[in-house]
Parts: C-alpha cells; sequence; structure tokens
C-alpha cells in the first residue's frame, strides 16, 4: 500500500501558489523548462549534459578513492547536508554515495525526535549515528535543525535554542579534535526554483513522498527562514567546522561543487587535485554568499 498520510498533501503546493508574491509567480509563469530563475544567480542557463557528465564521471573516481584511503587508514569523515527544503540535499547525497560502499559510507536521515529523545541532551541521539574508524556518515540535515526548522516551527524553547547554540562550537571542536572530517554543507535555493520542485514532486507520484507538512506551511514562512539561516550560519561559522554554501538552483553545479568540497576536506592516497579542482566561486562561498 502507498503511504496514504501523504496523499492529502497533494495539491496543497498549488493552492499555496495563489499566496506566493506576485514577482516570484511571475517568474514561475514565464519560465522555460530549462531557465535558471533566480535573476541573481550568476548563470543563465544550467551546466549541459556533456561536461557535467565528464566532471562527474572524474569525482566519482576521486570519491572511490577517497574510500579506499578511508577504509585502509581508518579515517572518519561526517558530511551535514544541509539548506531549505527542496534545495536539492536528497540528489546531492545520492551523487555523493552512489559508488561507494554501502558499509563505509551511510546516510543519516534521522526523523522527529522521539519523546525519550526529546527529554535527552540535544546532541545524544546524532552522537549514535558518528562514524567509527573506516566510515563516512552523510546526515541529510543534522543538528542544525534545532537553529533552524525548530525555531521557525517552534518545536523548541528559546531556552532550548540558546543552550544549543553555546554548546554547538565545543561539540564540534570536540569531533575535529578527536579526529573526525567535518565537512558543513549548505545548499541554496532561491524562492521561485523551491516552488518549481515542489510543483514537479506534486505531480510525480514517484515523488510526492518526498512533501511533508513542513514543506508546504513552511512556504508562508521563507521570511522567517531567511532570517533563522542567517543567524545560524552566522552563529556557527568558525574556522574549525567552517560552512561551504552552494548555489544551488542549477543542480549540476551544486552537486559538482558540493563533491568537489567534500574531497578538497580529505587527504588521501591517490587524491588527484587537479582532476578536484576548485568549486567555481560564483556558486560557492561562505555565509556572506547569502546576503
Ligand atoms: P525532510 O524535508 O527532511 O524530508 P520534513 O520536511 O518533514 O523532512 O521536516 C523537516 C525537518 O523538521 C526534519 O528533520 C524533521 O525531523 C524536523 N521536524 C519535523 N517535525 C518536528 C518536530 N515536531 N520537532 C522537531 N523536529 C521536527
Ligand atoms: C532536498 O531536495 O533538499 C531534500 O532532499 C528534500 C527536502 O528537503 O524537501
Amino acid at each position: 500500500m502507498p503511504d496514504a498520510p501523504l496523499l492529502p498533501l497533494v495539491g496543497k503546493i498549488t493552492q499555496a501558489l495563489k499566496d506566493a508574491p506576485k514577482d516570484i509567480r511571475k517568474v514561475l509563469d514565464g519560465a522555460g523548462k530549462d531557465d535558471i530563475l533566480d535573476p541573481t544567480y550568476p548563470y543563465r542557463a544550467g551546466l549541459d549534459r556533456k561536461t557535467y557528465e565528464a566532471r562527474m564521471g572524474q569525482l566519482q573516481l576521486q570519491l572511490v578513492r577517497m574510500m579506499h584511503d578511508v577504509v585502509a587508514t581508518g579515517k572518519r569523515l561526517v558530511v551535514l547536508f544541509e539548506g531549505r527544503d527542496a534545495a536539492g540535499k536528497g540528489g546531492t547525497i545520492e551523487r555523493t554515495r552512489e559508488n561507494l560502499n554501502p558499509r563505509s559510507a551511510y546516510i543519516v536521515a534521522l526523523p522527529t525526535p522521539t519523546e525519550r529523545e526529546a527529554g535527552q541532551w540535544y546532541f545524544q541521539r546524532y552522537v549514535d549515528w558518528l562514524p567509527a574508524a573506516g566510515e563516512i556518515a552523510l546526515f541529510d540535515r543534522s543538528w542544525y535543525n534545532r537553529g533552524i526548522v525548530e525555531r521557525v516551527f517552534g518545536f523548541s524553547t528559546e531556552q532550548q535554542r540558546n543552550a544549543f547554540f553555546r554548546q554547538l562550537p565545543g561539540f564540534e571542536r570536540t569531533l575535529v579534535d578527536d579526529g573526525i572530517v567535518l565537512v558543513k554543507l549548505w545548499l541554496n535555493v532561491g524562492r521561485a526554483e523551491q516552488l518549481r520542485r515542489f510543483l514537479d514532486r506534486e505531480a510525480d507520484p514517484l515523488k510526492q513522498w518526498k512533501m511533508s507538512r513542513i514543506d508546504v506551511e513552511g512556504l508562508a514562512k521563507w521570511d522567517d527562514y531567511t532570517q533563522a539561516i542567517h543567524d545560524t550560519l552566522n552563529l556557527s561559522h568558525s574556522p574549525i567546522a567552517p560552512w561551504t554554501v552552494i548555489r544551488s538552483d542549477d543542480k549540476r553545479r551544486a552537486r559538482i561543487a558540493a563533491i568537489q568540497t567534500i574531497l578538497n576536506a580529505v587527504d588521501f592516497a591517490g587524491k588527484d587535485a587537479a582532476a578536484i579542482g576548485t568549486p567555481d566561486p560564483a556558486v560557492t562561498g561562505g555565509p556572506d554568499l547569502l546576503d
């Protein structure tokens, strides 16, 4: 049986569309399928498939070499994939993981905390999923929920959030100090593009499962998210645990930049710095890229 509870959400995006700001609706109305919607995005069209596949092929080979080295030398790698709903976290994680051994590289996508978890130290359930020697943990969302979605939806108190930001630098410093390589990626999607992806999702029976109440209700909370994201990234960007912000209106460029960032963060045997290259500075930077 399909997941029945999701189906009542179908149609809600189309409904919400009429409440979207006029300029956003206008952009969507006039857009061709392959147009980049955000007028401030540095390219007018997405990366062509041929270039994308050639680059992705090189990067996949490097990821496999990295995995061999991680396993052989007992390294531990944590990558946080963060971003607004429909920013492209899921697809980027899939491209990162597709040629890796699932025993070494696993995805952590934790559900809403249980009542018991809600009564624990906030970081506790994430600690359970940290990698052991030879493992790569790919977090589809992370402890940063506390600063962003939980603030926007009021799922936790201001006091809990303050405690989170107090403990966060020490927590991340402890991971890095213990030898974990920590990569924090923020995928940034524009408002019209986010809506377009939600509409696609709603129309596609294979993608409808990705829709949630949070996605639908979050549409009206764009500005609250903007503030929460701004505050969270600025409070948690540090030399030992920096954010890499990637503009992801073009999924192909974003996936390439994300994988380059991961590869550049790890030293590994057989690393070919020239094949990896540096992430395109037009779509990659720190939290100031959001301003
Ligand atoms: P995703 O976009 O990751 O598929 P959702 O859009 O359903 O998931 O939710 C976004 C995030 O909000 C998830 O990480 C989820 O665990 C979190 N979340 C949803 N409800 C709650 C809640 N009541 N308390 C805390 N976190 C929640
Ligand atoms: C994404 O596309 O960013 C996620 O995989 C799904 C979501 O957050 O809605």
